[in-house]
Formats: structure tokens, C-alpha cells, sequence
């Protein structure tokens, strides 16, 4: 009975939240609310990047966004998807995206307490070749509804409520924290909902993968440089760790969240912040890095305890399995 009552009892992504925020008395439905706003998003891209090909959706949109990159055609559909989901929830007050260079405050008649930080297509580099791309976002709660300003948005990481990224890949996967662990949930096409397939994430402490884009190599710094040489040629007899680079960092962090090991975009002498955005790339993953029992590190700091200055500020990181990152941090922390 116990498969049959499996099969029957659904545990779908609004269900697992509801049940969450049950657990929160002052919750009023809000914050499913915003969620289900993000899923309905996430489904949408997901079918059109199934058939970017077919729809004639991949290729250029012609324009550069704020980050001086080519935008794509799903870039642009993705991001005014997410757009109009977030404002037509009425639970949003500012919402942030890597392809918007302003932040977008959301009239008072339509407002909610939620800002939500997020990168509507990870990986656009990828789009054409048909290789695994994402969305992530960042959830906060404005100080002051009736006030909104970007103070609310320019804070830690660490005062996020919830994070998640959806990965649009061989199966569209939704990963989920709002503070309370790490959930994985997989779309079945057949009834259109996120359904509970991989409950309680916890990152393996130590893997044997390390993730970076090696073509930067000459660049790094010398702490860095000596991470990735151990990783390589061990100096502890043990074996060297396999190198996983996919170049979307939705996939790169998805396989280090299961299989252990560690992801990094580092600083360079050409990138003295590296690449990725620290709102809706670096925050995001950290989050959850953490609430899987990794962490995640700056090559300076705590990443979640980094304050932002600017909404599209980037900021080196190095995040993944416990053990790996604890490494590295001590690399820089003897000053090599
Ligand atoms: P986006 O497509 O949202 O601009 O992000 C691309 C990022 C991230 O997905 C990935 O980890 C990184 O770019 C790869 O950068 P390199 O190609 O420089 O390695
Ligand atoms: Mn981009
Ligand atoms: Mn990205
Ligand atoms: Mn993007």
C-alpha cells in the first residue's frame, strides 16, 4: 500500500510550502502565493526553452542589457515572463533582474511585501547548443511596505527568507529553500506540477570535483592557483578530483549540491570581482549551499555576509561541499 499510497499522495511544490509556512502563524498565504507566481514562470520557460529550437527562439535579440552582453531571444522572453508573473501576483514591492538595468518598484495598487533578486535565464551562452540552462531568484521582505527603497535590496544575503533555482535540462527541477533545509522538485508534464523528488538535500562534506572555468587560468590569484594545482596533483597521496565544468552555473550547481565537491568563479587580474552577480547568481546559491550543510566564500568573506552596493555587483565566489570550501578559505587566509 505503501507505493499505492505514494502514488496517490501527492506531494506537489504548493502543498510542501503550504505545510512550511504553516509553521509560521503570522504567514497569510502571501508567501505561496508569491511562489506559485515563480512556478508558473518556470513552467513557461521551461516548454519554450523545450522548444526554442522548433519556435525559432534561440539566436539574438538584437540588443546588449546593462552587463555589456548580447542579449538572447529567450533572455528577453524569459525575463518579461518573470516580470509580469511577480507584478500580476500582487505580492511583489521591487523586483531586480540581470537583464533590467533599473530596479523595478511596483505601483502601490498592486504592491506586496516580497522583493524577489533573479537571473530569469542562466547559461544563455549555452541556449543554442541545447545544454542545460536555469533561472534563479532571491526572496526577501521590504522593511517597509509602504516605503520601498533599494536599502531593502542592498542588504546580506544571509536576511534572504527563501531562494531557489528551477534547472532546464533532461527534466525541469526546481530547488527550493525557505530557511528550512533544501527540496528538489521535478515537473511532471502529465499533471503540469512540481512534484517532491528529492526531499532534504544535505551536500556530501568533501567530493572529488572541482568545477572552474580553466581557461581563465592565467588570470588567478595565487590562492586560487594553488587550490586548483592540489586538486590536481594532490599532496596528500590522495587521488586528484575529476574537473565538471558545464559553463551554466544553475547545472554546475546542481550536480555540486548532489554529488559533492566544489564550484568557483574566481576574482582575476582581468575580473577583480570575477563574473557572477552577487543578488541573483551568488546570493541565491549560497543560500542554499548552506542550508544543504555546505558554505559558500568570497575568497574574503562569508559570501551571505557580503553587503552590495550596486544591484548588478559581482563578487568572486567559491561554493559547494564543506570540506572543499574550508580548503580554499584557508589558502587565503595564510595570505598565499
Ligand atoms: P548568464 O547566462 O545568466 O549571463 O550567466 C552566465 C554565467 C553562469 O551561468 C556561468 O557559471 C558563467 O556565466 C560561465 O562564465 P564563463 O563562460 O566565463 O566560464
Ligand atoms: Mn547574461
Ligand atoms: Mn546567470
Ligand atoms: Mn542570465
Amino acid at each position: 500500500h505503501a507505493a499505492e499510497a505514494h502514488r496517490t499522495d501527492l506531494m506537489t511544490i504548493t502543498r510542501h510550502v503550504l505545510n512550511e509556512q504553516s509553521k509560521h502563524p503570522e504567514s497569510r498565504g502571501d508567501f505561496t502565493i508569491l511562489l506559485s507566481h515563480i512556478v508558473l514562470g518556470c513552467k513557461f520557460v521551461c516548454s519554450a526553452v523545450s522548444k526554442a529550437g522548433l519556435a525559432k527562439l534561440i539566436g539574438l535579440a538584437g540588443e546588449t542589457n546593462v552587463q555589456g552582453e548580447e542579449q538572447k531571444k529567450l533572455d528577453v522572453l524569459s525575463n518579461e515572463v518573470f516580470v509580469k508573473a511577480l507584478v500580476s501576483s500582487g505580492r511583489t514591492c521591487i523586483l531586480v533582474s540581470e537583464e533590467d538595468e533599473e530596479a523595478t518598484f511596483v505601483e502601490p495598487s498592486t504592491r506586496g511585501r516580497y522583493i524577489v533578486a533573479f537571473d530569469p535565464l542562466d547559461g544563455s551562452s549555452n541556449i543554442d547548443c541545447g545544454v542545460s540552462i536555469g533561472t534563479i531568484f532571491g526572496i526577501y521582505l521590504v522593511k517597509d511596505k509602504d516605503n520601498p527603497t533599494l536599502d531593502d535590496v542592498l542588504r546580506p544575503g544571509k536576511h534572504m527568507l527563501a531562494a531557489g533555482y528551477c534547472m532546464y535540462g533532461s527534466s525541469c527541477t526546481l530547488v527550493l529553500s525557505t530557511g528550512n533545509g533544501v527540496n528538489g522538485f521535478t515537473l511532471d508534464p502529465s499533471l503540469g506540477e512540481f512534484i517532491l523528488t528529492h526531499p532534504d538535500i544535505k551536500i556530501p562534506k568533501k567530493g572529488k570535483i572541482y568545477s572552474v572555468n580553466e581557461g581563465n587560468a592565467k588570470n588567478w590569484d595565487e590562492a586560487t592557483a594553488k587550490y586548483v594545482e592540489n586538486c590536481k596533483f594532490p599532496k596528500d597521496g590522495s587521488s586528484p578530483k575529476s574537473l565538471r565544468y558545464i559553463g551554466s552555473m544553475v547545472a554546475d550547481v546542481h550536480r555540486t549540491l548532489l554529488y559533492g565537491g566544489i564550484f568557483m568563479y574566481p576574482a582575476d587580474k582581468k575580473s577583480p570581482n570575477g563574473k557572477l552577480r552577487v543578488l541573483y547568481e551568488v546570493f541565491p546559491m549560497s543560500y542554499l549551499m548552506e542550508q544543504a550543510g555546505g558554505q559558500a566564500f568570497t575568497g574574503k568573506q562569508r559570501a551571505l555576509d557580503l553587503v552590495p552596493n550596486k544591484i548588478h555587483e559581482r563578487s568572486p565566489v567559491f561554493l559547494g561541499s564543506y570540506d572543499d570550501v574550508q580548503d580554499i578559505k584557508e589558502l587565503y587566509a595564510a595570505g598565499s
